[in-house]
């Protein structure tokens, strides 16, 4: 891997910058559009957003304004709960485009499976959502689609589609590998994404971690980014601030020892978010 513009290829060919830049809990206005902007200049090409960030239209302000050309960039959203189903997902989906002022997405995602716990018809809407994901896909209006959150059980049935989803976004980051999703994605060709690389930044002070980033040079942040790359996972890290959003790109003139990289998935599980998909209230 050589830099920033490299780029992992879903299943149907489609080419995904390996780094993404995350915009979860980065407020709607100034502070969201100026971090696309900034984001961009940094040399960031791969914007990841979701209509319930609630920041869409300020995403979509900062790329225009970036300059940088539509088809330079590689942007995705991702459908909210409340819009599941095929009719109103596809509503949804019409509000996304507009709101971030183009006429496609590179990659549009469910954002959170249907659980067996909140619906006995849970897999019956997953389904009816895939298929207005798959309507949105054959009209070119979304280049690649796929999921976030989904485990095994979830995407069981949409294997089972003529389009299978191209993308799993799920939280991963050393000490919360998710290990069955993703060998589950990885047999099934769907390119894992992690959302919270640094846990959150709650990664950012674990001893091996730090340990780590000494013995390379690196910080404990570049540690994590590097060994989600290292795992073919596509890391999303956030942040709002200049300098560490350049220090989230510098991960490509070092790489991890096959054994420290071992130590690193080693790390005992460290706990998520907590939002596990078939426990959620929302
Ligand atoms: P900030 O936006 O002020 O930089 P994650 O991507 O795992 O969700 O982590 C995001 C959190 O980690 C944010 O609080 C962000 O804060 C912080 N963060 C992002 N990059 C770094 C970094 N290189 N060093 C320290 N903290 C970081």
């Amino acid at each position: 891997m050589n830099g920033i513009c490299e780029v992992f290829r879903l299943n149907n060919g489609y080419s995904i910058p390996c780094i993404g830049y995350g915009t979860w809990q980065t407020p709607a206005g100034e502070t969201a559009k100026n971090a696309v902007i900034n984001a961009i200049e940094a040399g960031y090409r791969h914007i990841d957003t979701a209509t319930v960030y609630g920041n869409e239209s300020s995403v979509g302000e900062g790329i225009r304004e970036s300059g940088v050309c539509r088809e330079h960039l590689f942007i995705t959203s991702k459908v909210w709960n409340t819009e599941r189903g095929y009719e109103r997902t596809r509503k949804a989906f019409e509000k996304t485009l507009s709101d971030l002022q183009t006429d496609y997405v590179d990659l549009y995602l469910i954002h959170w499976p249907a659980s067996p716990r909140q619906f006995a018809d849970w897999e019956e809407i997953n389904l009816d959502t895939w298929r207005a994901l798959i309507h949105i896909y054959q009209s070119g209006q979304a280049k690649a689609i796929g999921v976030s959150n989904f485990l095994p059980h979830h995407m069981r049935a949409l294997m089972e589609s003529e389009i299978r989803p191209m993308a799993d976004q799920i939280e991963f980051h050393p000490g919360y590998m998710q290990r069955e999703t993703v060998q589950f994605c990885r047999e099934h060709g769907i390119q894992v994404e992690a959302w919270s690389p640094l846990g959150t930044g709650k990664m950012l002070h674990h001893p091996l971690l730090m340990e780590m980033g000494e013995k390379y040079g690196k910080s404990a942040a570049q540690i994590c980014i590097r060994w989600c790359l290292q795992n073919g996972v596509i890391p999303l890290p956030k942040s709002v601030d200049r300098s560490r959003m350049a220090e989230n790109m510098q991960v490509f003139d070092f790489a991890i020892a096959d054994d420290d990289m071992e130590r690193i998935s080693a790390i005992e599980d460290f706990g998520g978010s907590g939002k596990h998909p078939d426990q959620i209230n929302f």
